[in-house]
C-alpha cells in the first residue's frame, strides 16, 4: 500500500471562542475578508484554516511547473495603492513559491496572522436560530461562535481523486497535484504516469518529464492550450505597472472577465481569411489567455469559435512530429475555451520526446490501477509514480465539505441536492448571515479571480457595516430571488459556447455523481458588479433584513 504524501496540517491548541464574524481559509479572499471587517469596521474575527499557513490554492498546489495563467501585474490584489507599490513580481506568470511569498508578505503587511488559526479544519457549522448565531465545529472538536459565517474556502480546493478501482494497491506513490508534498517529489529515473491533462497536468508534464526515466501521459478529452511565453519582466515593465497602477486597476475592473487586457471589439468574419491567420498568428507569439480575445464573438458564434479551434488543431498537429499523437492530441471535442483554456510552457513540444508517450483514454479506458501501475482495456503501463492532475470538486465541493445546516435544521446538502441554488453567488435562502465569497452563481472562476474576490469581499464588508448602521441583525438571500438569480445564471450561460462543453467541470461533470449544473455566472465580471451595486443601492433588494 502506497503512503500518500500530502501536507495534512497539524491542529494546533484549542480553538475557541465568540466572535462578530468566523471566516473559514485563509487564501486571497480570506486574507482581504479579515482585513476589512477588522480594519474598516472594527468587528472581532476569526479565520480558521486547515493548512499550516496562508495562501490557499498556492499552498496546496505545488506541483511541478505550478504558477498563474493570469499575468502577474493582475493576479494580484489591486485595494491597496501602497502594496501595489511595495510588491514587485519578477515574472509574467509568476511560480508557485513567488506567489505564496506574495501572500505571506500580505499577511505580515496587514498584520493578519495573529486573528488566524491554522491547522483548524472546520467540519460543521450550525446556525443558532435561538441566538441568532452560527456554531462552527473544528476537527479537534473545538466550538467558536459568531453571528456572521463567511465562507472563503476556494472554489477549486477539494481534490478530485478519481474512485479507480486498485489504488489502495497500488506499490508505488501516488499525489494529487492539489495537495502536493511541501518537500517536493523526486521523479529522477522514476516511471511516471499521470492521469488528467487540464491547466495542472498540463503545467505539469513539460517539467516532470525533464527529470522522470519516462512519463506516460494519460488523456481522456484532448485539450486546446496556447503557448503563456513566461519571460522574467523588464525593467521598463516593472516601472509601467507602478506607474500605471490606477489604470491597469480601471480596466481590471471594467473588463468582462478581470484581466487587464480588453478583448477586441473586431468580428471573427468581418476580416479576410488571410487578416484572421496572422491576427491568430500574433496572438499564438504572444501568448497568454489573451488569445480569447483576438475576437469579441469567439465566445458566442460556434463558426467564429471554429476559426480558433481549427488555427490551435493545426499548430498542435505541426509541433506534434509523431502522427498518431498528434491526431490524439488535437481530436478535441468542444469549442476553444468552453472548457478553462490551459496556458503552457512547451507542453505539446514535450510529446516530441523519447522518454514521453500519450495513452488516448476515450481509445482504451483505464480499468484498473494494478500494483504495479496502471491498465487499460488493451495495454498495461508499469509505473513507479501515479500523479493525479484530476481537478477538484470544483466550487459546491468545499462548501458541502463544510456541512452545513441553516435556520430550521436545513443542511446545505439537502438544499443543494439537485444543484447550486444561491442568491448572487452571495448568499443562500434558509441560512442567514452565511456568505460566500465566489460562491456559486457569481462570475468566480470566468475572472481573474482576485478582481472577483475583492468585488465579494467589499460587498459582504459594506452589508455588514450597513447592518450594524441601521441596527440590523439578520440578513438571508429570500427563495424568489435565489430563483431569478439562477434563470439569469442559466440564460447567461446559454447565451455562449460555455454550455457545449457538457463534459466542463463548470457543470459538475468531472465527479461522478454531481448535479449537472452550470454553476458559474457568465454574464461578464463588470456587468455583475454592477448588478450587485444597484441590489445594494435599492436597500438589499430580495435579501431579507430584519433588527
Ligand atoms: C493550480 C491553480 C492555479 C490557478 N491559477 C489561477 C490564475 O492564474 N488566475 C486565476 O484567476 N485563478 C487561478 N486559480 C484559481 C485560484 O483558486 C484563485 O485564483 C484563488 O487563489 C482563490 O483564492 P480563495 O481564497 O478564494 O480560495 P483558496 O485559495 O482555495 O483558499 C481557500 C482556503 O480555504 C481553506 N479551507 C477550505 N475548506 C476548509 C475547511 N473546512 N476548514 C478550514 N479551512 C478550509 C483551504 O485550506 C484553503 O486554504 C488557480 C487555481 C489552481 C488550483
Ligand atoms: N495556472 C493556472 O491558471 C491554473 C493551473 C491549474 C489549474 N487551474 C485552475 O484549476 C482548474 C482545474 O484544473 P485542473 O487541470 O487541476 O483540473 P481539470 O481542468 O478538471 O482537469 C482534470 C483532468 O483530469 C482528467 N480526469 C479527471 N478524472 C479522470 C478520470 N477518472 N480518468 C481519466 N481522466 C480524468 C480530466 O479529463 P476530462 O476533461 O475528460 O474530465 C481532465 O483532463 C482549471 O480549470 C483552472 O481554473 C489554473
Amino acid at each position: 500500500m502506497t503512503s500518500v504524501k500530502t501536507n495534512s496540517a497539524t491542529p494546533r491548541s484549542a480553538v475557541t471562542g465568540t466572535f462578530d464574524a468566523l471566516i473559514v481559509g485563509a487564501g486571497f479572499a480570506g486574507l482581504y475578508q479579515l482585513l476589512c471587517l477588522c480594519d474598516r469596521l472594527g468587528l472581532s474575527v476569526r479565520v480558521l484554516e486547515t493548512a499550516d499557513g496562508v495562501g490557499g490554492t498556492w499552498y496546496w498546489n505545488r506541483y511541478p511547473g505550478a504558477r498563474c495563467d493570469s499575468e502577474s501585474h493582475s493576479y494580484c490584489y489591486s485595494f491597496s495603492d501602497a502594496l501595489l507599490q511595495e510588491w514587485e513580481w519578477t515574472e509574467r506568470y509568476p511560480e508557485q513559491p513567488e506567489i505564496i511569498r506574495y501572500l505571506n508578505f500580505v499577511a505580515d503587511r496587514f498584520d493578519l496572522r495573529r486573528d488566524i488559526s491554522f491547522g483548524t479544519r472546520v467540519t460543521a457549522a450550525r446556525f443558532d436560530a435561538a441566538t441568532h448565531r452560527w456554531l462552527v465545529t473544528t476537527e479537534a472538536g473545538d466550538t467558536l461562535s459568531a453571528k456572521f459565517l463567511i465562507a472563503a474556502v476556494g472554489c477549486l480546493s477539494a481534490a478530485n481523486i478519481p474512485n479507480i478501482p486498485g489504488l489502495d494497491d497500488f506499490a508505488g506513490d501516488w499525489y494529487h497535484t492539489g495537495q502536493w508534498p511541501h518537500d517536493g517529489v523526486d521523479f529522477t529515473g522514476k516511471r511516471v504516469g499521470m492521469i488528467g491533462t487540464g491547466s495542472t497536468g498540463i503545467q505539469a508534464a513539460p517539467v516532470i518529464a525533464e527529470t522522470a526515466a519516462h512519463l506516460t501521459v494519460f488523456q481522456r478529452t484532448a485539450n486546446y492550450s496556447v503557448p503563456a511565453r513566461n519571460a522574467p519582466l523588464t525593467a521598463e515593465f516593472k516601472r509601467y505597472v507602478k506607474a500605471n497602477a490606477a489604470e491597469i486597476r480601471r480596466v481590471m475592473r471594467a473588463t468582462t472577465n478581470g484581466h487587464a487586457f480588453t478583448i477586441s471589439d473586431r468580428l471573427t468574419f468581418d476580416v479576410t481569411p488571410e487578416e484572421r491567420q496572422a491576427l491568430y498568428e500574433a496572438a499564438w507569439e504572444k501568448g497568454g489567455l489573451q488569445f480569447r480575445a483576438t475576437f469579441q464573438d469567439l465566445m458566442v458564434d460556434r463558426a467564429a469559435n471554429d476559426t480558433a479551434a481549427s488555427f490551435i488543431r493545426a499548430k498542435i498537429r505541426e509541433i506534434v512530429k509523431d502522427d498518431k499523437t498528434a491526431a490524439a492530441l488535437s481530436d478535441i471535442d468542444h469549442p476553444y475555451a468552453a472548457k478553462r483554456p490551459p496556458i503552457d510552457t512547451g507542453y505539446f513540444e514535450t510529446f516530441n520526446r523519447a522518454n514521453v508517450s500519450l495513452v488516448d483514454l476515450r481509445a482504451s479506458p483505464i480499468e484498473r490501477i494494478t500494483p504495479t501501475g496502471i491498465a487499460t482495456r488493451d495495454a498495461a503501463f508499469d509505473l513507479d509514480i501515479i500523479v493525479f492532475a484530476t481537478g477538484f470538486d470544483a466550487m459546491t465541493g468545499p462548501l458541502l465539505k463544510l456541512e452545513i445546516t441553516g435556520r430550521d435544521g436545513i443542511a446545505l446538502r439537502d438544499a443543494w441536492r439537485v444543484g447550486p441554488r444561491s442568491y448572487l453567488g452571495l448568499q443562500i435562502a434558509g441560512f442567514p448571515n452565511l456568505f460566500t465569497v465566489t460562491g456559486p452563481g457569481s462570475p468566480s472562476v470566468l475572472c481573474n479571480m482576485p478582481v472577483a474576490i475583492e468585488q465579494h469581499v467589499e460587498w459582504i464588508t459594506d452589508c455588514i457595516a450597513h447592518m450594524r448602521e441601521h441596527g440590523l441583525q439578520c440578513i438571508e438571500a429570500r427563495s424568489e430571488a435565489a430563483d431569478q438569480w439562477l434563470e439569469q445564471v442559466n440564460a447567461a450561460a446559454n447565451a455562449t459556447l460555455l454550455p457545449l462543453a457538457t463534459h466542463s467541470w463548470y457543470f459538475g461533470a468531472n465527479v461522478p455523481g454531481k448535479p449537472r449544473v452550470f454553476m458559474p455566472y457568465a454574464g461578464g465580471m463588470a456587468r455583475y458588479r454592477e448588478i450587485c451595486a444597484e441590489i445594494a443601492a435599492r436597500g438589499y433588494e430580495g435579501f431579507a433584513l430584519s433588527g
